[in-house]
């Protein structure tokens, strides 16, 4: 069957080999619209623009193309033609190897925070993707879109009903193609059908591999259910309680951006054009007497020494860079604070002093237990026998472990509102249905740390997350030269309020272990994470917090009475210019209380049919 596959992909692989430009001097001089990156919203904007057979459409992405699988087992990643036309990269396709698909890979942007001061001054691996797909292709494949409190505290804050919970849900059903998890059991009981899409381009999946904690887990909700009580689906508006996993999977294999929007048949629409491996240097401005400067076209260059081209639309330019690469570009090309711009001599175009400021992102932290098992995950980690077995049945069936991704479940909880916490400070959750914290659970040792894992032994991971933060952090420009990454700094648990609330995850946490349904099977604290006082366990956050690479923010929508300027308007229009839009992660005003990606692909669906009415 998987065989059957493969020779499908290279079929495939023709046309796509085709369509992916790397000749800047072959594209066309008479597009309507440019993309700036193919990541997971630019991918989104190019396949619902080029529905219009009128429209032309150009996407210009920095990074190497998207993986599928193949035979080509070679890993010369140098080269610009190993992806997709032969290539094999498991790391990116196989949703056991998530975690793997970075850092520090050919195909991510390999950023590093800046000395992070309430964590002991560490500095963090700070992944992007930079392939087709972007980060959709490299990140944990976790998909959750929010309380409906998150998307309707936007609608408020920017008093755009379209971005309220009941405008935004029929663009999640749209996306979504929920399918049949890859052991294909019953998941009656695991999900409600009545609010997930089946025909969508984006498929999501259950855990298709059942691991030894999943009946623990749920079986504490049953235990304790006013503390942590059991919740259909988590993806259904109501967020709040314990749920099984959703994530971005076909049966066995990731799908991201690349593989959903940019599938085959889209890709050969004769009015999309992907230029790969050209970074957009600049956004280009023109101005004509008293009128807006407007963002006429776009600048590109392969590398700091090669040549810089130029393309211009006669629409618009959609600025889908992400978080970083979005942001610096902005900056770059003169849209941010006078005093940042100047002092590298760009030339100012609009000032914004919003451009960079408040990004926000959630401090993770792993604890580990010692679990009485021999039959952990930890054996692939282990064991070389094991792995080699698990990928055999894997390449075979498209069955066992390395179907999944990291967690089989996911928790969204609640400081409770006669905590002292509350006090002592504001309530930053989008509203009483939104959580503050998060639980993701590993039948394995697991870290986001650059730690060496422990050689031998059997564990259960719960990583803990702060989804509510109040830190807030920035990204400024290093350099004028946009091949100079920018300067990235999370400022990750800053703000008390978010040591706090990580201390209550923390303890909580303990208690969800401490149930009677894991008697006999948790052994108790690993050595590495043994904290008791409140000291004890602040300096063991501070040690060992973590990003979980979930960036918004700094081109943030701004409030509808003009008291917090923004970067772009409601509609995501750049304000002070026209021609101009941002469609990613970057806007989001609030982070969700999950994992951005379903929200990003509901921005850029959004997106498309408001760029759809403009122009029609
Ligand atoms: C390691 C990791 C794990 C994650 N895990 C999860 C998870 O499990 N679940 C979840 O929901 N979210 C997760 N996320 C976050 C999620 O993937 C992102 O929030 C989301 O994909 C961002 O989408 P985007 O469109 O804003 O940016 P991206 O998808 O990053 O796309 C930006 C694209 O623009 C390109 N680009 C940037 N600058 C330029 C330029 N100047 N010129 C040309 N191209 C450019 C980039 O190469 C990239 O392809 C994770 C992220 C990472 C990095
Ligand atoms: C595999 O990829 C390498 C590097 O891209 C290429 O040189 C080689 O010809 C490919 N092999 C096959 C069998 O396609
Ligand atoms: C990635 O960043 C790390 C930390 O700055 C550095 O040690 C490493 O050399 C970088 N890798 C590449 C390929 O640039
Ligand atoms: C972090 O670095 C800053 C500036 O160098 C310094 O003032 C501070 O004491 C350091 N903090 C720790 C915990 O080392
Ligand atoms: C949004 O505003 C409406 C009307 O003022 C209010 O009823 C609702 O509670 C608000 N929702 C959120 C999540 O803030
Ligand atoms: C799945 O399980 C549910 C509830 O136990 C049952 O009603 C349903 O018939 C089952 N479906 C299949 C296809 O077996
Ligand atoms: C979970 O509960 C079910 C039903 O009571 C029971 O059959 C099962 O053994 C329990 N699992 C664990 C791991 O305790
Ligand atoms: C999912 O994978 C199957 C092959 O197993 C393929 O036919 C189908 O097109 C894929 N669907 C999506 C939405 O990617
Ligand atoms: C690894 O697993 C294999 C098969 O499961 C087993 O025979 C072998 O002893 C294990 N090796 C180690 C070092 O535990
Ligand atoms: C499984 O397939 C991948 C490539 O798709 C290959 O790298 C790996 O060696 C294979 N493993 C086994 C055990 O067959
Ligand atoms: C664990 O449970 C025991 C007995 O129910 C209780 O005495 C103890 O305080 C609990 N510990 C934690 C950390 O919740
Ligand atoms: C470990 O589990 C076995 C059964 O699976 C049980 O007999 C034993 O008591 C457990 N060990 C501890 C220390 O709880
Ligand atoms: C924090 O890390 C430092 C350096 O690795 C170590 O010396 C210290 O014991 C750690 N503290 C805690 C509480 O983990």
């Amino acid at each position: 069957m998987r065989i059957f596959q493969l020779l499908l992909v290279s079929l495939f692989s023709a046309t796509i080999e085709a369509k992916l430009l790397t000749d800047p001097t072959k594209i066309r001089n008479d597009y309507d619209f440019v993309v700036i990156g193919a990541g997971t919203a630019g991918n989104v904007i190019a396949n619902r623009l080029t529905e219009n057979p009128q429209w032309k459409v150009l996407v210009v992405e920095a990074g190497i193309r998207q993986v599928l699988t193949t035979t080509n087992t070679s890993t010369d990643y140098s080269n610009p033609y190993h992806c997709l036309s032969n290539a094999n990269i498991p790391l990116v396709s196989t949703p056991f190897f998530g975690p793997q698909a970075s850092p520090n890979k050919p195909w991510t942007w390999n950023y590093t925070t800046t000395p992070q001061t309430a964590l002991n001054n560490r500095t963090l691996s700070y992944q992007r993707g930079k392939l087709l797909g972007g980060s959709s292709s490299i990140n944990f494949l976790l998909f959750t879109r929010g309380s409906s409190d998150y998307w309707d505290t936007i609608a408020n804050y920017s008093g755009d009903p379209g971005w309220s919970w009941k405008s935004i849900f029929p663009y999640f059903k749209k996306l979504e193609r929920l399918t049949p998890p890859a052991d294909h059991h019953n998941t009656t009981g695991e999900f409600n059908p009545a609010v997930h899409g089946f025909n969508g381009p984006l498929s999501v999946s259950l855990a298709g591999f059942q691991t030894e904690i999943n009946s623990h887990i749920f079986n504490t909700t049953i235990a304790e259910p006013s503390v942590f009580p059991f919740n259909l689906d988590c993806n259904s508006g109501q967020q709040l309680g314990i749920s099984w996993l959703q994530a971005t999977i076909n049966g066995s294999v990731r799908s991201s951006s690349a593989t959903a929007y940019l599938a085959p048949q889209f890709l050969a629409r004769p009015n999309l054009d992907i230029l790969i491996e050209q970074q957009v240097t600049k956004i280009i401005f023109t101005q004509s007497g008293k009128a807006e400067p407007h963002a006429s076209g776009i600048e590109f260059a392969a590398s700091p020494t090669s040549k810089r081209f130029t393309v211009k639309p006669s629409k618009e330019v959609i600025l889908s860079g992400g978080t970083i690469g979005s942001t610096q570009l902005l900056l770059l090309s003169g849209i941010g604070p006078k005093s940042e711009l100047s002092s590298f001599k760009i030339p100012t175009v609009v000032t914004n002093s919003q451009v960079g400021k408040d990004l926000i992102d959630h401090p993770a932290l792993a604890n580990h237990f010692i679990a009485n098992t021999t039959t952990s995950l930890d054996l692939l980690r282990e064991n070389a026998t094991d792995l080699q077995a698990a990928q055999a049945l894997y390449n075979l069936t498209g069955t066992g472990p390395l179907v999944d991704t990291t967690s089989p479940a996911i928790a969204f909880l609640r400081v409770p509102s006669n905590n002292s916490i509350f006090q002592q400070f504001p309530d930053t959750a989008t509203g009483p249905g939104a959580p503050h914290y998060e639980f993701l659970w590993r039948d394995a040792w697991a870290s986001s740390l650059p730690v060496t894992p422990p050689a031998t032994g059997f564990f259960t991971s719960v990583v803990q997350v702060v989804v509510a933060p109040a830190s807030r952090g920035s990204i400024t420009l290093a350099s004028a030269d946009p091949f100079t990454f920018p300067i990235i700094d999370p400022a990750f648990l800053t703000s008390e309020f978010d040591v706090l609330v990580a201390r209550f995850a923390f303890k909580s946490v303990r208690q969800f272990m401490n149930a009677t349904s894991w008697q006999g099977f948790n052994l108790g604290l690993a050595p590495d994470s043994i904290a008791e006082t409140d000291e004890e366990i602040d300096a063991f956050l501070r040690n060992n917090t973590a990003p979980i690479w979930h960036p918004v923010g700094t081109n943030r929508i701004q409030s509808k009475d003009g008291k917090e300027v923004g970067v772009v308007d409601s509609k995501l229009l750049v304000n002070g210019v026209t021609g101009l839009r941002v469609v990613d992660a970057s806007v989001f005003p609030f982070i969700i209380g999950g994992h951005p990606q379903a929200t990003v692909y509901a921005l850029a669906e959004r997106a498309a049919d408001l760029i759809k009415e403009q122009f029609a």
